[in-house]
């Protein structure tokens, strides 16, 4: 959706919908600004989002609170109650583990978690927006932005659509689809690293600039390397992610407290004490979170309290443990005390896995003879000293001229998928991560398969199942760059033509029904009209101009057209 042509909306709002933080920001269309929304509820320090949890009732099968309020309440409810609600957290991705249920004991649809979520944080910017205005907003003067990850799949694009709908941020029908736009996580922080954190105005830039753009989430790590050409970025090689965020830390954090206590201790004050539990993880998370510069330089000690539940379960299991914790924290047995080392060592494997990723780009670069001159980094993982610390040993002075960590890190995908919504053209290009083509009949070879061949009714040879290759995986395709190819029907009768779209992370195929191929979707052309025979040409074309690949069958000879979206998606590790 173009603004300029679209005089109907009257400001954007970008969705950042996180593993572990969500939020949003807005502009309006008279206007460049980007404001970002901080005033969220029980917010334990300033930050940009809020905490993408839920407190789902079951018997009433709805939301209760959500954000920081969700672990608020859970700690609220009385023992005797605590079956009847459940404390929904990193709901995101189950959806790309293609899970339908967020338990297998709590039946609650994630569509419904996300569809609830994204009501809220609606309903937040539509009050935050209307009293910055007349308050006479419409819902149709709104065009909504959701940002996705790169690794999800056409699928997962589809279930945040259907989410949206739910939540009522667009409406069912197709007309108004085009209100809600999905922006690439990745394209969104590079659009901020840009404007925002590097440099005044895209003029400034020279030319040819190129910079890596490292997102340190709470779930994921995702990485993309951009260069700046007149007006906008194109994107060079693949983006490529993996899932090495900060609650990968926590969990390290909770092994090493588990290793403490022993194992039946914490199955045991967690199945009896959730609410409880959750404290202590909630300490760890602001712990860990303040955790700055002058800390590290400080050399200060992180006590994390033991909540009083644990405290009676080990002094009734193995009070024993109060001596060991003593004898190893200094004489302290009150707090979990974690110095400097420890705390280094409970970020060790996650970093190393980052740095992992991070090294695979430049190979990646390497091989292309492709230069970088500066690695932004962004996301809330991004404030880490720790992080920041082990990024610019390694790469700065070697790989890139600096290590840039901009003002707001956690900002940057926010406030880039409002840049990105207002102004999608600034994206100028792209690297495809799968080879898409569709199925067709070819002119039988030499070497194709005998049990393929296919004679039409004038005895011409052909070869049935194969990939007719639009795009190659790896290549990186132009915004805009359209590839057009025109197909006849085999049989002079044919009443229709089913165009499959089908995909695979090979770059060479050549049948649609090798192992890798998957079908992405189905274009069912109508050809009824049989009156010009042989004569009735479907021309198919696929362009490549946004984040979902827009796929187009026109019957040239009714001038009617199909369409149909796919994700462009792009490389990932777990
Ligand atoms: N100083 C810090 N050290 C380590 N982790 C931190 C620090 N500050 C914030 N975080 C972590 O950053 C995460 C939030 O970052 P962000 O808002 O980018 O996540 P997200 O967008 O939800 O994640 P994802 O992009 O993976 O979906 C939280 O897990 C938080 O614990
Ligand atoms: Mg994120």
């Amino acid at each position: 959706m173009n603004l300029k042509k679209n005089q109907k909306i009257r400001v954007v709002v970008g969705i950042d919908f996180g593993t572990s933080r969500s939020g949003f920001a807005y502009s309006f269309s008279f206007e460049s600004q980007i404001k970002l929304y901080r005033d969220w509820s029980l917010q334990p320090s300033p930050y940009v989002k809020t905490l993408t949890d839920i407190f789902w009732d079951l018997s009433k099968k709805q939301l209760k609170s959500w954000g920081w309020e969700a672990p608020e309440d859970m700690g609220k409810i009385p023992t005797a109650k605590i079956n009847d609600y459940v404390h929904c957290r990193k709901f995101k991705m189950l959806l790309y583990e293609g899970k339908e249920y967020y338990s297998d004991k709590e039946r609650i649809l994630v569509l419904d978690l996300i569809a609830s979520y994204l009501k809220e944080i609606k309903n937040t910017a539509f009050k935050q927006i209307t009293t910055n205005t007349t308050g006479l907003l419409k819902e149709e003067e709104i065009l909504w932005c959701l940002t996705v990850p790169t690794i999800w799949t056409n699928e997962n694009k589809d279930m945040m659509r259907k989410a949206a709908v739910k939540a009522g941020l667009i409406s069912e029908s197709s007309a108004d689809s085009e209100r809600l736009k999905l922006a690439l996580e990745p394209e969104a922080a590079a659009l901020y690293c840009l404007e925002e954190a590097g440099f005044s105005s895209i003029s400034d830039v020279p030319q040819g600039t190129s910079f890596m753009v490292v997102d340190a989430g709470g779930g994921t790590v995702d990485i993309s390397v951009h260069k700046v050409v007149s007006d906008g970025l194109d994107t060079i090689g693949l983006s490529s992610g993996g899932s090495c965020g900060s609650t990968n830390i926590d969990r390290e954090f909770l092994k090493y407290v588990t290793n403490l206590i022993g194992k039946d201790i914490m199955d045991d004050f967690h199945t009896k004490f959730p609410s409880e539990f959750l404290k202590l993880f909630q300490d760890w998370e602001r712990q860990k979170c303040s955790y700055d510069e002058k800390s590290i330089e400080s050399n200060r000690v992180l006590k994390i309290s033991i909540p009083n539940k644990l405290h009676r379960i080990i002094s009734e299991k193995r009070s024993s443990i109060y001596n060991k914790l003593s004898q190893l924290q200094e004489g302290d047995d009150e707090y979990i005390c974690l110095k400097r080392e420890k705390i280094e060592e409970i970020f060790k494997p996650t970093l190393d896995s980052l740095i992992l990723l991070v090294d695979k780009q430049f190979q990646e670069l390497d091989r292309r003879s492709n230069k970088c001159d500066y690695i932004f980094l962004v996301g809330g993982f991004a404030t880490s000293p720790f992080l920041q610390e082990r990024v610019k040993q390694r790469y700065e002075s070697k790989k890139v001229q600096k290590v840039v960590i901009p003002h707001d890190p956690g900002a940057a995908v926010v406030w880039g998928s409002v840049a990105y919504a207002k102004n999608p053209t600034r994206i100028r290009s792209r690297c495809s991560r799968l080879t898409y083509g569709i199925e067709t009949r070819m002119p039988f070879e030499d070497g194709d398969k005998e049990d393929k061949k296919w004679v039409n009714e004038l005895g011409k040879e052909y070869c049935d199942n194969r990939f007719d290759i639009f795009v190659k995986a790896r290549k990186i395709v132009k915004v805009g760059e359209k590839v057009k190819r025109k197909y006849y029907p085999s049989e002079k009768n044919q009443t229709g033509v089913s165009i499959d779209v089908y995909s695979t992370p090979e770059e060479d195929v050549y049948y649609i029904d090798e192992d890798h191929v998957t079908l992405e979707c189905r274009i069912v052309v109508d050809m009824s009209d049989t009156t010009d025979g042989w004569n009735r040409a479907v021309e198919v074309s696929m362009d490549f101009g946004d984040t979902e690949i827009q796929v187009e069958a026109k019957n040239v000879n009714t001038g009617k057209l199909y369409n149909h979206k796919i994700l462009f998606g792009v490389y990932y590790e777990n």
